[in-house]
């Protein structure tokens, strides 16, 4: 089973959707092995998006992602982040095909509802980051 790290953004949050996001996720096979909400410090955020901190977007989504509470979770099935990434959809709702979560619920790129691992190198330090391995019940 492949494990991929999601985020539940404070957008989402904030309108009380976690529920229909989190039903997209399970309707498409992925399971919730591991779940938390968090209030995240701008340094923390800061260090979660490190990859980022050359791009212009870079103070303002972390400064965003610290503005209210996220829940974060890790996702396992055959093919997570994949499967994630497509039920996601594209970074830009506008762009986002029709019936993805970014697309039906995002309000903007920043505000776009959902993070997701964007490879398993990455999956596996971005659940480090947030889960210690008697956290994730399989
Ligand atoms: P996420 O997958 O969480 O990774 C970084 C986030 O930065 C991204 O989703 C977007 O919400 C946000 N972001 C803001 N502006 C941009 C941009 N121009 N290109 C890519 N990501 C952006």
């Amino acid at each position: 089973m492949e494990k991929t790290l999601s985020i539940i953004k404070p957008d989402a949050v904030a309108r009380n959707i976690t529920g229909k996001v989190n039903d997209r996720l399970e309707t498409v096979g992925l399971k919730i092995v591991a779940q938390k909400k968090l209030l995240l410090t701008k340094a923390q955020v800061e260090k979660f998006y490190e990859i980022h901190k050359d791009k212009a977007f870079y103070d303002s989504i972390c400064e965003y992602m610290s503005s209210g509470p996220v829940v974060v979770q890790v996702l396992a099935g055959p093919d997570a982040v994949e499967v994630n990434r497509k039920a996601m959809g594209a970074t830009n709702p506008a762009n986002a095909e029709v019936g993805s979560i970014r697309r039906d619920f995002g309000e903007s790129i920043e505000r776009n509802v959902v993070h997701g691992s964007d490879s398993n190198e990455n999956a596996v330090k971005e659940i480090a980051f947030f889960f210690s391995g008697i956290e994730i019940i399989e």
